[in-house]
């Protein structure tokens, strides 16, 4: 009898054990935001020094959310920090880090092969009822699902930067996706404070499906000589509505990012005009000129 209870405790069980693959941008983000809502959370890097790095920026963010949440409850406030920073774990090792996890969310660098090679390994070490999830921008769910041997178990975990401060989650579906797995991220999301929303395993989802054209095509107007940069972002925040116009959020976002997530779409599906090369982007990647990480992109952002 206890056989079938245990069964059907862990297929019921909710979403309490979080294990982020990759501390970067995005990983440390999702894992503070997991451990605010009260999960426990394993985050892993590939060594100490980006973990510490993870672990101030997650400090400093924390209690920016805890001044905001709590403004005049200090004790709270600081009640909010202790519980969230303890309930981050830092860690080097990935098989260790899934040992006990009801979920997985990778967050490493946009390579599919990389990626593949994580989930392969994981998908060994991990207990047979976690759930895999991916959170790349760009890549087909299920060419990185298809590493693992639990395809009714893995979906797409789509997060948005800064993930504390934005609240939308994509959550993508590939056609093996089980309800039961699609239905306990859904819970999982809500209960991290976002709103979701579902999308099959289509290029960029919802957002960057839009997004990313709509960027390239401002780019090509420029290009063209049809306007100047500050007059297309202007007309988008003022005639649109849009709260930046969409050459600086391009330069936000990151032209090298944009640049390599059309190019990765153009390989795959060469026929969509959509996703053509604009040659007023490649050269500026080639000049190092990314946005206002680098300093300089459309506009220079130099002191
Ligand atoms: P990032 O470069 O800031 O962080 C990636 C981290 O992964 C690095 O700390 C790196 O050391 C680590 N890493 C690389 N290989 C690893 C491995 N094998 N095992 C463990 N850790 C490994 O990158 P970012 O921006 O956080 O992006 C991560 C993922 O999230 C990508 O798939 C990207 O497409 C996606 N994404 C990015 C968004 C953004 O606005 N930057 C938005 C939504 C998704």
């Amino acid at each position: 009898p206890s056989r079938s209870f245990s069964a059907s405790a862990v297929r019921n069980a909710a979403i309490n054990q979080v294990t982020v693959i990759g501390s970067g941008l995005m990983g440390a983000g999702i894992a503070q935001v997991a451990a605010q809502t009260g999960h426990k959370v394993n985050l892993v890097d590939l060594n100490d020094d980006v973990l510490k790095k993870a672990e101030n920026s997650i400090k400093t963010s924390v209690s920016r959310v805890a001044k905001k949440q709590f403004k005049d409850d200090t004790e709270k406030g600081n009640k909010f920090i202790d519980e969230t920073l303890t309930n981050i774990t830092y860690m080097t090792d990935n098989n260790r880090s899934v040992a006990t996890a009801d979920l997985v969310i990778e967050a490493i660098i946009e390579n599919v092969e990389i990626k593949r090679k994580l989930f392969s390994s994981l998908d060994k070490a991990a207990p047979s009822h976690t759930i895999f999830a991916s959170n790349t921008s760009s890549l087909p769910i299920k060419d990185i699902a298809e590493s693992t041997t639990r395809l009714d178990r893995f979906g797409g975990l789509h997060f948005f930067n800064p993930v504390p401060v934005m609240k939308l989650l994509e959550i993508i579906r590939i056609p093996e996706t089980s309800d039961a797995t699609y239905n306990k991220m859904v819970e999982w999301g809500k209960n991290m404070g976002k709103v979701t929303v579902t999308c099959k395993d289509t290029p960029g989802f919802i957002v960057n499906r839009l997004l990313v054209p709509y960027m390239m095509e401002a780019l090509r107007m420029l290009e063209r000589g049809d306007a100047s940069a500050r007059d297309i972002d202007t007309s988008m925040k003022l005639g649109a509505g849009y709260p930046m116009g969409p050459l600086e959020l391009a330069d936000y976002v990151g032209l090298d990012t944009s640049y390599y997530i059309v190019k990765g779409w153009a390989e795959k599906y060469p026929d969509n005009t959509l996703f053509e090369n604009v040659p007023l982007l490649e050269k500026l990647i080639k000049e190092g000129k990314f946005g206002v990480k680098s300093g300089e992109g459309i506009y220079s952002y130099k002191k």
